[in-house]
C-alpha cells in the first residue's frame, strides 16, 4: 500500500471523527479525483493545548530613526496630508485594521540617547538635537539635513501615547539607560501615569495629554545594552537594571519590565545576566526579557558582521531567497535555547521571552525616499518570513509574552511605506492582517511533514524547512496558518485533524508567480490576499481535507468544527 493511500484510510477510519451530513458540497466533490501528489502532512492535535497566544506578539516598533517618525507616523497638525493631531491618518486607519497590541518607542538605540523631557511642552520650544543615526554610514546619497539626522522633538511622548490611543495599542517605552540617570526614567513613568493634580510633571502632561495619566505598563529598561545600549558586560548591565528598576512608583500601574536581552542566540548573555541578577534575588522585578533577531542574506559565505553579506530587497538571486529565510527561521531554536538558559535560574518561568526586534535587513538602495535611513522594499519573500516568524511565535506562545517587527513604516521590514502623500501597504501587513486572527486564541499544536527545498549554498547542497506554520482554536473556530517558502514548487498537503470535525472550511491566500513582487506607490496593489476555496473530501469523513499550498505563499485556513 502506498503511504498516501495508507494515511487517507487512517484518516477516514480513524474512527475519531464523523463527516457532517451538512456539507452541501458533499456529493460534488466525493466525484472529484483526489490529488495525486500529496507529498506533505500536517497533523493537527485540536486537544493538545500550547497556550495562549499573546496579542502582545503582533507588536510594532517605531524608532525616530530616517523616515519612521518624521514622514511616516508624523506630518504635523498643519500638513495637508490628512492627519489625527499630526499623525498620518492612512496609517492609523490601516493599523486599526490589523489590531496592533503594541507599539514600541522612541528606539532602538535611539532610545539610549533620547532625552524625554526633549519632546514635552510647547513645540514652538522644544529644541533642536543630534539624532543618534545622524552620523550612520548606511546614509543614502545626497540625504538631507532633516530631522532624521537633527531631531526637532516635534513628536514627543504625548503624541506617541495619542498614537498608541488612536490605534488601540499599548505604549511600550524604551527607557535612556546608557546617557540618563535612573531618576530620570522614574520621573518619565510619573509624566506618563501619575494623575493630573498630583505632581508638577502630571500637570505639564494633563495639558495635551491623559488627565488621568496614560497608565503605561510596559518599560524597556535600555536597549541592546550589550552594544549600542552602553557596550555593558551582562554583570554590568545587571547591576544598572537593578538600580534602574527597584522602587519605582507605577502610580497604579503594574509596571512590567522589559531587560535588553540578547543579540540573537548568545546564551551567554543571558546565562550571566540572569546569574547576577539572581545574586539580589532580583528575577522578580523582570516581567520580560528581549531578544533582537534580524535576518540578512549572506549571499557568497556567512558572516557575523551586521555590515556585511547584506542582499538586495528586491533583485535577489533564488540562492539569497533560500539563505534568508534559512536565516530567519533559526529564530525557533534561538527561542528554545534562550527559554531554556533563563529556565536554569528562573526556574517557574516568571520571565517570558520578548522578540522585540525581528524581521529582514538588507543593504540601502530600495528605499522609497533618501531621508529614509535603513528603508527598504519588502516583497513577498518578506511576507513569507513574516508568515514563518508569526508562526514560529506561536507555536512557542508558552515563551513568547511579546515581540515587535522591525519596523512598522519606511525602516527594514516595514508593514507600510510612506512618503509626503503617498502611502502603501506592503505584502508584509497583508499577512499581519491575515493572521491578527490568531490574537489571544489557544494555539494548539500542529505537526507539519513536508520534504524540504533544496539549493545550493557557495557550492554546497543546502536545504531549508519545507511547508511549515501553526494553528490556533476558538471553541469552534480553527485557524491554521501555513507558508511555502519553495520558491519553485508547490506542496499538496494531507491536513488531518485529531479530536474533533470539519464542518466548513475557507481560505485565503498571499502568494505571487513572481518571487520578486511587491506594492509600490505606482502599482499599490500588486500583492493582496485573495480568498481561495478550501474544498472537503468526504472520502475523508470530516476530519481533514486535502490542501495545494503554491510555490512561495502564505495562507489561511480556517475551519468551522462540528
Ligand atoms: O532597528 C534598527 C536598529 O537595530 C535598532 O535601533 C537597534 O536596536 C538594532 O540594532
Amino acid at each position: 500500500m502506498k503511504r498516501r493511500d495508507f494515511m487517507l484510510g487512517a484518516m477516514a477510519g480513524g474512527g475519531a471523527l464523523v463527516m457532517s451530513k451538512t456539507f452541501a458540497t458533499e456529493k460534488l466533490l466525493s466525484f472529484m479525483p483526489r490529488p495525486q501528489a500529496a507529498d506533505s502532512r500536517i497533523e493537527i492535535l485540536a486537544a493538545e493545548s500550547i497556550g495562549t497566544i499573546a496579542p502582545e506578539i503582533y507588536g510594532h516598533f517605531t524608532e525616530h530613526l530616517g523616515g519612521v517618525i518624521y514622514d511616516g507616523v508624523w506630518v504635523g497638525e498643519d500638513s495637508k496630508i490628512p492627519n489625527v493631531a499630526g499623525i498620518r491618518k492612512s496609517l492609523i486607519d490601516a493599523l486599526l485594521k490589523i489590531k496592533p497590541s503594541v507599539i514600541r518607542w522612541p528606539g532602538g538605540c535611539f532610545a539610549d540617547s533620547y532625552n524625554w523631557r526633549n519632546g514635552i511642552g510647547p513645540k514652538n520650544t522644544r529644541p533642536r538635537t543630534t539624532n543618534f543615526w545622524a552620523g550612520a554610514s548606511e546614509w543614502p546619497k545626497g540625504a538631507p539635513n532633516g530631522p532624521g539626522k537633527y531631531e526637532t522633538n516635534q513628536f514627543g511622548t504625548d503624541d506617541f501615547l495619542r498614537f498608541c490611543k488612536l490605534t488601540g495599542a499599548q505604549p511600550y517605552i524604551a527607557a535612556n539607560l546608557r546617557s540618563l540617570n535612573a531618576k530620570d526614567f522614574y520621573e518619565w513613568v510619573e509624566y506618563c501615569n501619575s494623575p493630573a493634580g498630583t505632581t508638577s510633571l502630571a500637570d505639564l502632561r494633563a495639558v495635551k495629554g491623559e488627565k488621568d495619566g496614560a497608565n503605561v505598563r510596559f518599560w524597556g529598561i535600555g536597549n541592546e545594552s550589550w552594544g549600542c545600549g552602553g557596550n555593558f558586560t551582562p554583570e554590568e548591565y545587571a547591576a544598572e537594571y537593578r538600580r534602574f528598576t527597584a522602587w519605582v512608583p507605577g502610580y497604579g500601574v503594574n509596571l512590567a519590565f522589559v531587560g535588553a536581552g540578547p543579540n540573537g542566540g548568545d546564551l551567554d548573555w543571558t546565562r550571566r545576566f540572569f546569574t547576577k541578577l539572581n545574586e539580589r534575588r532580583a528575577i522578580g522585578s523582570m516581567w520580560g526579557w528581549a531578544m533582537h533577531h534580524y535576518s540578512w542574506n549572506v549571499s557568497g559565505g556567512r558572516t557575523n558582521d551586521w555590515r556585511e553579506g547584506k542582499g538586495d530587497a528586491v533583485n535577489y538571486q533564488d540562492e539569497e531567497w533560500y539563505e534568508l529565510l534559512h536565516e530567519a527561521d533559526r529564530v525557533d531554536s534561538m527561542i528554545s535555547d534562550c527559554w531554556n538558559v533563563m529556565g536554569e535560574i528562573d526556574r517557574t518561568h516568571r520571565v517570558k521571552l520578548v522578540v522585540d526586534e525581528w524581521g529582514a535587513w538588507y543593504k540601502p538602495g530600495s528605499e522609497v525616499d533618501n531621508t529614509h535611513l535603513l528603508g527598504q522594499q519588502s516583497t513577498i519573500r518578506d511576507a513569507v518570513l513574516a508568515g514563518q516568524t508569526l508562526d514560529t511565535f506561536h507555536r512557542h506562545a508558552d515563551k513568547v509574552g511579546m515581540a515587535a517587527i522591525a519596523q512598522l513604516v519606511n525602516c527594514l521590514q516595514s508593514l507600510f511605506l510612506a512618503h509626503e502623500d503617498k502611502f502603501v501597504l506592503t505584502p508584509t501587513y497583508h499577512v499581519f492582517d491575515m493572521y491578527s486572527v490568531h490574537q489571544g486564541k489557544k494555539a494548539i499544536r500542529t505537526v507539519f511533514s513536508s520534504p524540504r527545498p533544496s539549493y545550493t549554498r557557495s557550492g554546497q547542497p543546502a536545504t531549508i524547512r519545507g511547508l511549515n506554520g501553526s494553528a490556533s482554536l476558538d471553541e469552534r473556530r480553527l485557524v491554521l496558518t501555513v507558508t511555502n517558502p519553495d520558491p519553485k514548487a508547490a506542496h499538496e498537503a494531507e491536513i488531518a485533524l485529531r479530536g474533533a470535525t470539519v464542518r466548513s472550511a475557507k481560505g485565503m491566500r498571499l502568494s505571487s508567480t513572481d518571487i520578486h513582487a511587491h506594492n509600490s506607490f505606482a502599482e499599490p496593489n500588486k500583492l493582496a490576499p485573495q480568498t481561495i476555496d478550501v474544498p472537503l473530501l468526504a472520502s475523508l469523513r470530516g476530519s481533514g481535507l486535502l490542501h495545494t499550498f503554491p510555490p512561495a505563499s502564505v495562507t489561511r485556513i480556517d475551519l468551522e468544527l462540528g
